[in-house]
């Protein structure tokens, strides 16, 4: 964490509400683009080797359509994939400034494997572009001229090799860029399965806890079912803007029948099992992160879901492929009420990390600008208001509990009480640990004695 320690520091209050803000802007633009990439590959791949399987050309033509519509260009990747990435991975690390590096080592392998996935994916479209150009100068060549000298059966041989090895690279880059996409997202999902519950965070001390946590492999198979949804709808919607554009009438058979036909079957089958995922992944939320505002997102996500599948309906019935419009922006939808809903969860669920935070910001900020006062004599009102306000109230809960219900059982004991304050220990199983001040010892006595003077007034 050294590195780290130099390059980034905790946030204050102030900026904490900036960094969440940030951070939901961010993974609006990650996880749309990232479950494209991840939906246009996977199709496309797939297309692709029945199309090897078949030789049959459409299908390869269809395989590179998908790629070439899902994963726009290079530099809109960059900056919808990797940048947000990378932000948000510097945002959790301000926040976790003091914790456990097992989440941050989580984060940076999360964003090696994405650039890697992404260099794979750009390969992939290339090469799946090279290969149509060939196939179609192949075809123009063997219609327009019979010539056979040797010089041209030299030639064939030589594009024939060249294909064959293009093939198996094109086959190979798909799958790897697949398998290094979701390995990336399952790690993303991982360090924020473990920042967003204490109790995970103390006890991780590998990497590979996360493939043991249920709520990360729940989360990756909602990721993968968005990305069909998303994907398939975005198809659809684009061959509903090219024939809109063209102004022509859209056959109705060529979409009941053929490749729409599928997207939309792929559409509502994945758009149908979203709302599953969401009820498992409900349950298992820490207790922590059931906030009101979690239930309005989560009750606005499914109403979405519920409206795209009626759409998607729709335009198989009647068919007009116009309610693909519609179909797109309830899915935008679906994906901004889930990113809302697992971003209040995760503020709600790490508010006393974020104290924690606050307090080192507002420690470090004393250190570079100390006040001329800073003889040291140990006042506990003045510790209590710095160190323990954020956390403790006398009369109601906030992250820990009111001292009212906790002092009792000191029975106006100083000594035991410092004891505590200079070492918590695990108490009660309904709150998270209580985060060692780092106070000296004489610091602990005059905060206890502060408290149980102020509290037996
Ligand atoms: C980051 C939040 C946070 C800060 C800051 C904090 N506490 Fe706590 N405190 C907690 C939590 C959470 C618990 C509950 C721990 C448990 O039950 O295991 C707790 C529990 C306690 C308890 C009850 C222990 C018991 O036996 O049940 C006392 C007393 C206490 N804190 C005093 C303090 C004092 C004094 C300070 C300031 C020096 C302080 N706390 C700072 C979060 C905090």
């Amino acid at each position: 964490m050294n590195i780290f320690e130099h390059l980034i520091s905790p946030p204050s209050s102030e900026f904490t509400s900036v960094l969440y803000f940030i951070q939901i802007i961010t993974y609006l633009l990650f996880i749309p683009y990232t479950c494209l990439l991840t939906g246009g590959l996977i199709l496309s791949s797939v297309y692709y080797n029945k199309a090897n399987k078949k030789q049959n050309s459409e299908i390869l033509k269809l395989s590179r359509n998908i790629i070439n519509k899902t994963i726009i260009n290079k530099t809109t990747g960059f900056g919808l994939g990797i940048i947000p990435l990378i932000t948000t991975a510097t945002i959790f690390l301000q926040f976790f400034y003091t914790s456990n590096t097992v989440p941050a080592s989580l984060l940076i392998i999360s964003i090696l494997l994405y650039v890697t996935a992404y260099i794979l994916s750009y390969s992939y479209k290339s090469l799946i572009n090279i290969k149509e150009i060939i196939n179609s100068l192949e075809y123009t060549k063997t219609h327009e001229s019979n010539i056979k000298s040797e010089d041209s059966y030299k030639l064939r041989e030589n594009i024939e090799i060249f294909k064959y090895d293009i093939s198996k690279k094109i086959s190979l880059y798909g799958k790897l860029a697949i398998f290094f996409l979701l390995l990336s997202v399952f790690f993303l999902f991982g360090s924020v399965t473990i920042y967003s519950n204490p109790i995970l965070l103390q006890k991780s001390d590998t990497i590979f806890a996360i493939f043991a946590d249920i709520s990360v492999w729940l989360k990756l198979i909602y990721f993968v079912i968005l990305a069909f949804s998303l994907t398939s709808v975005t198809l659809i919607f684009q061959f509903f803007a090219k024939h809109f554009q063209k102004n022509s009438a859209i056959n109705i058979l060529q979409f009941t029948n053929g490749k729409l036909k599928t997207f939309l079957t792929t559409a509502i089958i994945s758009t149908i099992s979203l709302p599953i995922i969401v009820i498992f992944n409900f349950l298992i939320l820490p207790d922590s992160s059931l906030i009101p505002s979690v239930f309005i997102f989560t009750g606005i996500s499914f109403i979405s879901t519920l409206v795209t599948v009626i759409l998607l309906y729709a335009i198989i019935r009647t068919p007009k492929l116009k309610y693909s419009v519609s179909a797109l922006i309830f899915i935008y939808l679906i994906i901004f009420s889930g990113i809302m809903k697992d971003e209040l969860a995760f503020k709600s669920s790490i508010k006393e990390q974020i104290a924690v935070v606050n307090l080192k910001a507002e420690e470090i900020y004393k250190e570079k600008f100390p006040k001329t006062t800073s003889v040291t004599e140990v006042n506990g009102e003045e510790i209590y208001k710095s160190r323990c306000a954020a956390c403790h109230k006398f009369d109601v809960k906030l992250v820990g509990p009111p001292y009212k219900e906790t002092l009792p059982k000191y029975n106006n004991d100083i000594k035991k009480l410092s004891q505590y304050i200079y070492n918590p220990v695990k108490v009660n199983p309904e709150y998270p640990p209580m985060p060692n001040q780092g106070l000296k010892m004489n610091e602990a006595e005059a905060v206890a004695k502060y408290i149980i003077e102020t509290y037996t007034k």
